[in-house]
């Protein structure tokens, strides 16, 4: 049996500080290409991918170079009649979307302009009668859609709608004795999962109801000899991981808990410095994706040239206000 866990090995020649002005230029390259989102997106993810472009921005303080007017019109196109919005004009709603675009929405400081009853509407069809909820009318369960219902909710000032002591009740059957959290219930334990259950006990205020110090001890394991994170035991580590783990661990007062030189070593390493952008691991293709939670990341940390960013939101704090919940 090989023991060794698996990593990779960080170039000497990788960047070694945050190419700010780089990402920008990156992330404005996707407003500019040829016909924008619509060109260079794909329609399947297209209003959360505006959503993860514009969080980078505004952590980066850099928000004001996009087209803020169109991308409202655009968000507004993509709302449907049960409520909900999609990922693109006429697609089914689902919740990650209506999530992204109640957050970008919030960004631009423009909630003002959804239907605030209309979506709370939608997100309390989403929920099953054991508390647990659907991400859109295929009907699957899954814990990242209990966090992006109750998040939707806590945002739009309408966590009322639902049964929260039930909602809880599901994320806690998602618990395992290792300290991580599954998809479902028996489902293994995934940092992805971690931080949507960590985040939906920050939501509803229970996070006593777990061992912190259990919880945080699987996600400091996820940490490799690279200094990267990977999601799971037996797994490469990967730049958007930063963001799942050490989210989990600051909603989880745990940021302690994991080598930040290392770990910021590993996040610099992953940044194209030839397009800007940040790829999942050292010398592959940057994405919107990876770029924001790389820098959402090397924001919880602190860094001068960044603005802070809230951990259950991954947006600037400045954005979340009087709903923060830490
Ligand atoms: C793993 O993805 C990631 C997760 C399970 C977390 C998903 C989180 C959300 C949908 C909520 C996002 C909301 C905000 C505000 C950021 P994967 O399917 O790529 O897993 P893999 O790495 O194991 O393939
Ligand atoms: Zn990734």
């Amino acid at each position: 049996l090989d023991f060794a866990r698996k990593d990779i090995d960080v170039p000497s020649t990788a960047p070694k500080e945050l190419l700010r002005g780089k990402h920008s230029a990156f992330i404005q390259h996707y407003e500019s290409a040829k016909d924008s989102y619509e060109y260079i997106m794909a329609e399947h993810i297209r209003v959360s991918g505006i959503f993860w472009c514009l969080s980078a921005m505004d952590i980066m303080n850099e928000v004001d170079k996009m087209s803020k007017d169109k991308i409202i019109e655009y968000i507004a196109e993509c709302r449907n009649p049960d409520g909900g919005y999609g990922p693109a004009p006429r697609n089914d709603s689902h919740i990650l979307h209506t999530l992204s675009a109640v957050q970008i929405l919030m960004i631009f400081e423009a909630l003002g302009k959804a239907d605030i009853d209309e979506i709370a509407r939608y997100v309390k069809s989403l929920q099953n009668e054991d508390g647990s909820f659907v991400g859109d009318k295929a009907g699957e369960v899954d814990t990242r859609f209990t966090f992006c219902s109750l998040a939707t909710l806590h945002l739009i000032g309408r966590l009322e709608v639902v049964d929260l002591d039930a909602a809880i009740a599901f994320v806690m059957r998602c618990y395992n004795s290792d300290g991580g959290f599954g998809t479902r219930p028996g489902s293994e334990s995934h940092a992805g999962q971690v931080y949507c259950c960590v985040g939906s006990l920050a939501v509803a205020g229970r996070l006593d109801d777990i061992d912190r110090d259990r919880t945080a001890q699987w996600l400091a394991f996820r940490q490799c000899d690279s200094g990267g994170l990977n999601g799971r035991p037996e797994k490469l580590p990967d730049v958007c991981y930063s963001w799942w783990v050490l989210s989990s661990l600051a909603i989880l007062r745990r940021l302690d808990f994991i080598d930040e030189d290392r770990m910021k070593r590993f996040i610099f390493a992953c940044q194209d410095d030839e397009t800007g952008g940040f790829a999942d691991r050292p010398g592959d293709y940057p994405d919107p994706f990876h770029t924001v939670f790389g820098i959402a990341a090397l924001s919880l940390f602190g860094d001068d040239s960044l603005a802070p960013v809230d951990p259950v939101f991954c947006m600037a704090a400045r954005r979340i206000g009087d709903k923060a919940l830490l």
